[in-house]
C-alpha cells in the first residue's frame, strides 16, 4: 500500500476567539493524487487545508505531511513541500512588483538571483502574467491577482498544490484554462493536486477523488463517480452532483454507463447506445 503524502489524524480545530472548525477530522493525501474538497460555505474546507501546510496547527490530532508533524516542522520547509493558494489572493499579495512576488519565497530560501530571475520568469509565463512583470500587484483584478499568487507558489516547486476555490473571480475559459494547467501539472510533473470548490462541474471533469466536509466533518471520501452516486447522502451537505450526472441516474436502466460525469462520457455512452442499437435492429433486419 502507498504511503500518504498527507495524512489528517483526528484533528479538532478551534480558532482563537473559540470557533470550532473540526470535529474529528482524518483523511489522507496520496502522492500523484488530483483530488477536490467541497462542502457548503463553513463547513471547514478552508481550515483543514491550511492544516495541510502548517499555517494552522490541529488543537488536538496531528496533521503528518511526508513522514514530519506539523506541529515541529518549520513553515518554510513545509511551504516548500506544500503550496496553498489562498481563496482570496489579496491576503497572499504583499510586495511592490509582480517579479518581487514571486521572487519573495525563493530569496527566502537564500537562491542565487539568476536563478531567481529564471524561475519568476517561467512561472509568470505559466499562468500569463509574464507582461505584467512590472505593475503592481495591489492594482491588478482579482483574477489577476489569483494569477499571481498561483505563480508564486509554483516557484517553490512544492509537491502538492491546494487551490482554494480556482474558478473565483475568472471567466469561464480562464477558469478552464487553469483547471488545465493544474492538471497538466499533475499529468505531467507528477504533482499532487488540492481543488478546493463550490462549482460541482469541474471537480466531477478534473478531480479522481472528492472529499465532501459537512459542519466540520467529513461526510464523504471516495471516487468522483461513487460519491456523486450518493445523492440522498449529499443531500446533508447541500452539496448536489453536476446537471449530466442527475441526469444520467435518471437514465438508470437504459444501459447507460454509471459512471458518466462530463458531457464527453454522455456523448460517448449515447454513441454506445446509438450504435449497439442499429447493430441489432440490422441483425434483426437481416433475419427477416
Ligand atoms: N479566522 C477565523 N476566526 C474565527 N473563525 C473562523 C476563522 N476562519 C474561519 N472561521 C470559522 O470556521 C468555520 C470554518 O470556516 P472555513 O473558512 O474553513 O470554511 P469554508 O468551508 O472554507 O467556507 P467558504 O466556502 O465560505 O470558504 C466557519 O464557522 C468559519 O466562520
Ligand atoms: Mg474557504
Amino acid at each position: 500500500m502507498q504511503q500518504p503524502f498527507i495524512s489528517v489524524k483526528d484533528v479538532h480545530f478551534s480558532y482563537p476567539d473559540g470557533t470550532k472548525a473540526l470535529f474529528g477530522a482524518s483523511m489522507d493525501v496520496y502522492p500523484g493524487e488530483i483530488m477536490s474538497i467541497v462542502g457548503q460555505n463553513g463547513s471547514g474546507k478552508t481550515t483543514i487545508v491550511k492544516l495541510f501546510n502548517g499555517i494552522l496547527k490541529p488543537t488536538t490530532g496531528d496533521v503528518i505531511v511526508d513522514g514530519k508533524n506539523t506541529k515541529t516542522e518549520s513553515s518554510s520547509k513545509l511551504a516548500q513541500k506544500v503550496g496553498y493558494v489562498y481563496q482570496n489572493p489579496s491576503l497572499q499579495l504583499f510586495r511592490n512588483s509582480v517579479r518581487d512576488e514571486v521572487a519573495f519565497g525563493l530569496r527566502l530560501l537564500k537562491k542565487p538571483e539568476e536563478e531567481i530571475q529564471k524561475t519568476v520568469e517561467e512561472s509568470l509565463r505559466m499562468i500569463d502574467m509574464w507582461d505584467k512583470a512590472d505593475e503592481y500587484p495591489f492594482l491588478l483584478s482579482m483574477g489577476e491577482k489569483q494569477r499571481v499568487a498561483i505563480a508564486a507558489v509554483l516557484a517553490l516547486g512544492p509537491e502538492v498544490l491546494i487551490v482554494d476555490e480556482p474558478t473565483t473571480g475568472q471567466d469561464f475559459k480562464r477558469a478552464y484554462q487553469f483547471l488545465k494547467l493544474f492538471e497538466s501539472m499533475n499529468k505531467d510533473f507528477g504533482k499532487t493536486i488540492i481543488f478546493i470548490t463550490h462549482e460541482m462541474r469541474f471537480p466531477a471533469e478534473f478531480s479522481k477523488r472528492i472529499v465532501v466536509l459537512s459542519d466540520g466533518k467529513i461526510l464523504m471520501d471516495g471516487k468522483t463517480h461513487e460519491v456523486f452516486g450518493q445523492p440522498e447522502e449529499l443531500k446533508k451537505s447541500y452539496v448536489y452532483p453536476p446537471a449530466i450526472v442527475q441526469l444520467t441516474a435518471k437514465l438508470n436502466g437504459y444501459g447507460f454507463a454509471q459512471d458518466v460525469l462530463t458531457v464527453d462520457d454522455m456523448h460517448r455512452e449515447l454513441k454506445r447506445i446509438v450504435e449497439e442499437n442499429s447493430t441489432l435492429n440490422r441483425a434483426a433486419g437481416e433475419g427477416n
